[in-house]
């Protein structure tokens, strides 16, 4: 079945792997909204995929997505601008980790931290994820029976931490916590949520220092962006598949498209796994439709 005319919402798709994700997506004749804080850059995104297919393909909108308002604005465009209904959602904006706290023994009085990376790969995704959930809520399954589906970016850093990118790794733990919980709840509304992991990618993402990546490729970290691209395209049309995080793992792998399907810690004592089934028949109500 052809996925062309379905539509799509990208947060930070002027660069990088949000970028990637949108040039495959029109690819496929899938219609895409850009939404990046770099106004400018997701403009120009647009226009380039836009010239090229010689019809309006792309669409672009200036997004802050640690802001709600901005998000809700940017998100009413789209559904205006893609004629009422949006397919697929994918929250890639981020940014790498900051200094969240200064180590200084000698100042007086307490500082309060630097949560941005908190608020742009945490809370960012989530309002991101609570704008699609509710559209496709309100929309009917499409020809491959989904309501909507969900590919947000988290890292390899929200399966494995890193003792100092205690943000970053707080932030996109978060993520794959969220996906592997509500991921494995929505699917009963037709609505799918996955992430995307990956080690490092050639980007446009500032992580500081000049060399990073030409060090990071001596040691086998970096991946292909058409790995990352390879799990996206698994996710859409008809695939059942929610709930999950992708890896996209650094060095060799067995991995036929250089992804494969991480999966979640083993239970540690059988009352672990009892636990979650009983926390689980708990609190579904709190996700009852509501008048
Ligand atoms: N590049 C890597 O090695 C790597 C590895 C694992 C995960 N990731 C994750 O992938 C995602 C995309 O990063 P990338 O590597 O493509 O970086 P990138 O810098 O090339 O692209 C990120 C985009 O997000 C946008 N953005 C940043 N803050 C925003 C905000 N507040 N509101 C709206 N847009 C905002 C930027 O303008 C930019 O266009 C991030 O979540 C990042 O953490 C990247």
């Amino acid at each position: 079945m052809s996925l062309k005319g379905q539509t799509a919402y990208v947060t930070g798709g002027a660069s990088g792997i949000g970028r990637a994700v949108t040039a495959m997506l029109v690819e496929k004749g899938i219609k895409v909204y850009i939404a990046d804080l770099n106004k400018q850059g997701a403009e120009s995104v647009a226009k380039e995929l836009n010239d090229k297919a010689g019809s309006q393909v792309a669409w672009s909108v200036g997004v802050d997505v640690t802001d709600w308002d901005s998000q809700v604005a940017g998100f009413e465009a789209a559904i205006k601008d893609l004629g009422g209904r949006i397919d697929y959602v994918y929250p890639i904006a981020g940014i790498a980790e900051v200094s969240w706290l200064p180590n200084r023994p000698n100042q007086k009085g307490f500082v309060k931290p630097n949560l941005s990376v908190w608020d742009v790969d945490g809370t960012g995704v989530l309002y991101t994820c609570a704008i699609a959930i509710q559209q496709f809520r309100r929309q009917e399954p499409n020809n491959f029976g989904s309501r909507g589906k969900i590919a947000a970016v988290s890292s390899v850093r929200g399966l494995y931490a890193c003792p100092a990118m205690p943000v970053y790794s707080a932030a996109k733990f978060g993520v794959v916590g969220f996906v592997r919980a509500f991921g494995k709840f929505l699917p009963r509304e037709k609505i799918s949520i996955n992430a995307i992991c990956p080690a490092i990618v050639k980007t446009g993402i500032n992580i500081g220092r000049s060399n990073w990546y030409e060090e990071a490729e001596k040691l086998d970290l970096v991946v292909k962006m058409e790995s990352l691209i390879n799990a996206f395209e698994s996710l859409l049309g008809g695939s059942d598949v929610s709930g999950e995080c992708i890896e996209i793992p650094a060095g060799k792998t067995d991995a036929p498209n250089g992804w494969i399907l991480k999966p979640q810690n083993d239970f540690t004592t059988s009352e672990s796994e009892v636990h979650v089934n009983y926390s689980n028949s708990q609190f579904a109500h709190q996700h009852d439709p509501q008048q």
